[in-house]
């Protein structure tokens, strides 16, 4: 038995369930029975003071929580910082403890108004007094964390919870003596249990399952060797034992109505300070700022939500919301973050999101240099399709060849930022690292622009079967509008267009001028020509729709020949091939790239077998393209999505959903996804061309 060790505690004569603050609460309103309340809260008391001393803050009329004196505060040494509720239902307790920790002569430090922090509830010293742990997610802010290290001069690990269940740390962790810890991982984010096993090596680690969380078998209090809790299984109490504990149960069933069990009943006043550990906080924040329709183009809640995600908290410091239906809203926000790491992940989505951070001046990039030839330093600053702009010499200067999945090289001495790919990383070079001085911009879809002729395409979505002629109809107009305009449009393709009947159609297009590129692989090229030569498409015939005897040898046959030809083109200039998609690209001198695949026959002579060659030739045809139709190819679809900056128009057509929705979730409203057959969309295509230009005939 230990009498150095001094506990506070709260008699339960106000004790109630008045309101709901967390999920156990919810349905106990007025349910807990006073008497065996008291009764319960007694046997607690008995149980500690054979080991502690327990000292009595006096109850509050109107503040039934106050019994869960561990949320009075966190005390270390004399110094006590006393608690900022969450929920207004507590909030006055806070005078009742302040006053108590200065009666009994503790420095009291108190956080700002705004910063909620629920005491020894959610901070946990190691038992070893090697650290705090510190929770956050439900209650306590992250941006308290800092405080507590700097005020208490201690090492602050920070722990996010998820579990609205396991609201407070202490009713999922409890440390105990001998560096050992019992928690319940699933109450913890993926990172706060990566730290958790960094920190507690696997011997020392006591991992309990629902049943007993559920029963609070983490909100224990331990005094020494000794165990308090509500209540254990007989497994966990065998393996309490097991290591050296004595396991003391004594029922707090009333208790654990309003969401608290033994732990929480109790505040320890007396902890020891450990002279060398000091303070050490990895908890990182920033202010950004975001500008724009923030809650029209839900561009507020993406970024407070992917904030949360990532493991970082956040506050609202102003929110201007415009007042008009045209004018922008804005907003800063504090951002904070457990590790650098995690600030840089949120940093990085959130420049995305157009955020902008918001330091007193404006720092430059930072930059590295390249040592090895198509190899970047690390922490490169991976890019977006959105135009960006980086900070160089106090000047933000535009990133060039904007696109995604690069890195951005600067030169400090002609002001010029380009978008450069790994491979072609040059020794020397300078790369911008890290999060600070760079900057995109989210086009602002004014509403008027969404609701007019523009090519609005109903947002960016999905359409299902019904809404497709309805597209069809605005791309259509689209399409002739470029057109008129001599504007450009590629269209990548897939072999199905063929199989599906499409090819006719597709080639109609071409030849009417609609289409200024084509991109696929080498199948489309040979499908296209095998239906034109041997009326088959993968050896079908595609007028019966049934397979010919020996036509899986046609697609060969064809590729021979061409192959024999030398090109495509040579091909159609000898009158050999006459019809057909490759045909009209000849034809009307349309630039068309065939990368090509480990899976390719032939290949086809046109066909670009050297990858980063064909990843050349796509870019270069795709140069100053205005709108791009994306048809049932999903590999070389999403190659020339990630080449294409924002603000391109892209129509994305596959009979499958998940192929659709991956195309097109580009975060920008300019592309458009169409859920159907390709062969079936082009006809309807065709047909509406043919109907917004009954003056100008087209002949097939
Ligand atoms: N009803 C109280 C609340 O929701 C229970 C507090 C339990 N205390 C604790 N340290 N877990 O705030």
């Amino acid at each position: 038995m230990s009498n150095t060790i001094r506990i506070l505690m709260c008699p339960p004569d106000h004790y109630d369930v008045d309101y709901v603050i967390n999920p156990w609460m919810e349905g106990n309103i007025h349910k807990s029975s006073k008497d065996r309340a008291v009764e319960q809260w007694q046997n607690l008391h008995n149980a500690i003071k054979d080991h502690a001393i327990v000292e009595l803050v006096a109850p509050a009329k109107g503040s039934p929580d106050m019994v869960f004196t561990a949320n009075a505060g966190l005390v270390l040494g004399d110094k006590a910082v006393v608690s900022r509720f969450y929920h207004p239902e507590r909030q006055g307790e806070e005078p009742y403890f302040k006053a108590w920790f200065e009666g009994n002569g503790f420095t009291v430090y108190e956080l700002p108004k705004d910063l909620p922090f629920e005491g020894a509830g959610d901070a946990l010293f190691d038992r070893e007094g090697r650290w705090l742990w510190a929770g956050y997610g439900f209650r306590s802010e992250l941006d308290s964390h800092p405080y507590l290290a700097e005020w208490l001069d201690t090492e602050v690990v920070s722990l996010r919870l998820i579990d609205e269940r396991f609201y407070h740390l202490d009713t999922c962790f409890c440390p105990l003596s001998g560096g050992y810890l019992l928690y319940y991982p699933p109450a913890f984010d993926a990172y706060s249990n990566q730290i958790i096993e960094m920190r507690v090596p696997e011997e020392k680690r006591i991992i309990i399952d629902e049943p007993d969380a559920v029963n609070f078998a983490c909100n224990s209090v331990n005094i020494n060797s000794v165990v308090v809790m509500n209540k254990t299984s007989v497994e966990l109490k065998q393996r309490l034992e097991k290591v050296g504990f004595t396991v003391v149960q004594t029922t707090l069933s009333e208790f654990l109505k309003a969401g608290g069990a033994a732990k929480c009943l109790t505040l320890r006043v007396n902890e020891p300070i450990r002279e060398e550990v000091h303070a050490n906080v990895s908890v990182e924040s920033r202010v950004i700022h975001l500008e724009g329709h923030l809650l029209d183009a839900g561009i507020m809640n993406q970024a407070l939500d992917l904030i949360v995600e990532i493991g970082g908290s956040f506050r609202v410091l102003n929110f201007n919301l415009g007042i008009e239906r045209q004018s922008v809203s804005n907003a800063d926000v504090r951002v904070s973050a457990p590790s650098h790491q995690i600030m840089e992940d949120i940093m990085t989505q959130l420049i995305e999101l157009g955020a902008l951070s918001k330091t007193e001046e404006i720092l430059n990039a930072k930059t590295e240099t390249v040592t090895m030839a198509g190899v970047s330093p690390d922490d490169f600053y991976v890019t977006t399709i959105y135009p960006t702009e980086v900070r160089v010499n106090d000047q933000w200067v535009k990133v060039q060849g904007q696109r995604m999945d690069g890195a951005i090289v600067v030169d400090p001495t002609t002001l010029t930022a380009d978008c450069k790919l790994l491979r072609d990383l040059r020794v020397g070079e300078q790369v911008v690292v890290d999060v600070e001085g760079i900057r995109t911009t989210r086009k602002v879809e004014s509403r008027d622009k969404r609701g007019t002729q523009e090519f609005s395409f109903m947002g960016a979505g999905v359409s299902s079967e019904r809404r497709v002629e309805l597209v069809v109809e605005q791309i259509a107009w689209e399409l002739r509008k470029i057109k008129e305009q001599k504007g450009k449009v590629i269209v990548t393709a897939g072999p199905v267009v063929i199989h599906t009947g499409g090819g006719q159609h597709l080639s109609h297009l071409i030849r009417a001028g609609y289409v200024h590129g084509l991109l696929g692989g080498n199948a489309i090229a040979v499908h296209d020509m095998e239906q034109n030569l041997m009326g088959t498409s993968l050896g079908v015939d595609m007028k019966k729709g049934i397979p010919v005897r020996g036509g899986h040898r046609h697609h060969l046959k064809v590729i021979n020949t061409i192959r024999r030809f030398g090109s495509i083109k040579n091909a159609v200039e000898a009158g050999y091939l006459t019809k057909g998609v490759m045909y009209e690209c000849v034809k009307q001198n349309i630039p068309f790239s065939l990368a090509g695949s480990i899976r390719d026959d032939g290949p086809l002579p046109d066909t670009q077998m050297d990858l980063i060659k064909a990843q050349q030739d796509y870019a270069s045809i795709l140069e100053g393209t205005d709108m791009i139709l994306m048809l049932s190819s999903m590999l070389h679809s999403i190659g020339v999505g990630n080449m294409t900056p924002a603000g391109i128009k892209m129509v994305c057509v596959d009979i499958n959903p998940a192929v659709v929705t991956k195309l097109s979730d580009r975060g920008s409203v300019e592309s458009v996804g169409v859920v159907t057959d390709v062969g079936l969309f082009l006809s309807l295509l065709i047909q509406q061309l043919d109907k917004l230009n009954s003056a100008v005939s087209l002949t097939v």
